[in-house]
């Protein structure tokens, strides 16, 4: 039977989300624990299967218009839009969590839909299909998303510029939690935009930029220590920006207590996953830590120690 497939994984911004809307870099990697599959199948009608529904694409909920948009815009572009298939979506992303959910998915759908059709896609126009979906999602999204959901590289990324993949052999564990809570990446986003105009809002943007580019550094150097203490201080500049939470906070000071060399919200934040880096013999317990703590979910990732 004719098939297409499509695969995309989760990403983790390691520093400078905000920052990035705003022309500063950031530093994302992508996360190949969590991933989203697209599996496309020749049906009667034109339908979707995923988590949260399960229909036709024509009257998909309004919470999923940014996915109904990229399927539609991809099939317009492929000279497909009504042909009849079944898609279905199956995402080990959890959603509104910072980690890049609605990118990978509809990154997935992109891949499987130009693979059901036997069409070469090119990168770019990947990603411009990505960003249809991202636009409605996250209001002006930077496109990190799109890019470290579909990439292999760790990259430093400014907005409107190539990324530029970053070589670097950490030899430290990152640990990633879950508080559990949505995220509101676009509420956030909304809250620094209204606040943009003022002069400590601005100075903290600019700060953030500086540490980002610091950290680039220190992951060239291998300097795990200086990367934590740079992720402590970013921290503390997206609370004072406001996109912080309780419950990231609680996480972000717990994994401090038990010995992380750093710790921060990743991605729109509000809500969604913290990140701590750890020393590699460090890392369990930390998690452990976390777990106790009311994360609801615990990952790590090694950073690549030679
Ligand atoms: O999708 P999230 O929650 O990881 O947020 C993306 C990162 C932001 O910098 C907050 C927004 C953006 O478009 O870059």
């Amino acid at each position: 039977m004719k098939e297409g497939i499509g695969k995309t994984h989760g990403k983790i911004i390691l520093m400078g989300e905000h920052a990035v809307v705003y022309g500063q870099p950031c530093i994302a990697l992508p996360f190949f624990d969590t991933m989203v599959k697209t599996v496309i199948t020749p049906y009667k009608t034109q339908r979707l299967t995923c988590e949260f529904y399960d229909g036709l694409l024509e009257t998909m909920p309004e919470l999923m218009e940014g996915l109904q948009r990229v399927i539609f815009a991809t099939l317009d572009t492929l000279g497909e839009r009504h042909t009849p298939l079944h898609l279905d979506i199956t995402s080990t992303i959890p959603i509104e969590r910072g980690m890049g959910s609605s990118a990978a998915v509809a990154g997935s759908v992109v891949r499987a839909l130009f693979d059901y059709f036997d069409q070469p896609l090119d990168y770019n126009q990947l990603l411009a299909l990505i960003n249809v979906s991202e636009t409605i999602t996250h209001g002006s999204p930077s496109g990190i998303d799109a890019l470290t959901t579909t990439g292999t590289e760790p990259v430093y990324f400014i907005k409107h510029h190539a990324p530029k993949p970053i070589d670097s052999h950490l030899d430290a564990t990152l640990v990633v939690a879950d508080t559990g809570v949505l995220g509101k990446t676009k509420e956030a986003v909304g809250y620094i935009r209204r606040h943009y105009e003022e002069k400590d809002v601005k100075k903290a943007i600019e700060a953030l930029g500086d540490y980002t580019k610091q950290a680039k550094q220190a992951l060239l150097n291998q300097d795990a220590q200086t990367l934590g203490t740079l992720m402590n201080q970013a921290h503390h500049l997206l609370q004072f920006l406001h996109v912080s939470s309780n419950e990231l906070d609680v996480l972000v000071q717990v994994a401090r207590e038990n010995g992380a060399l750093g710790s921060k919200l990743t991605g729109g934040g509000r809500g969604g996953c913290m990140i701590a880096l750890c020393r590699n013999q460090d890392a369990d317990a930390i998690m452990n830590a976390l777990k106790e703590h009311d994360a609801t979910h615990v990952w790590k990732m090694a950073l690549e120690g030679e």
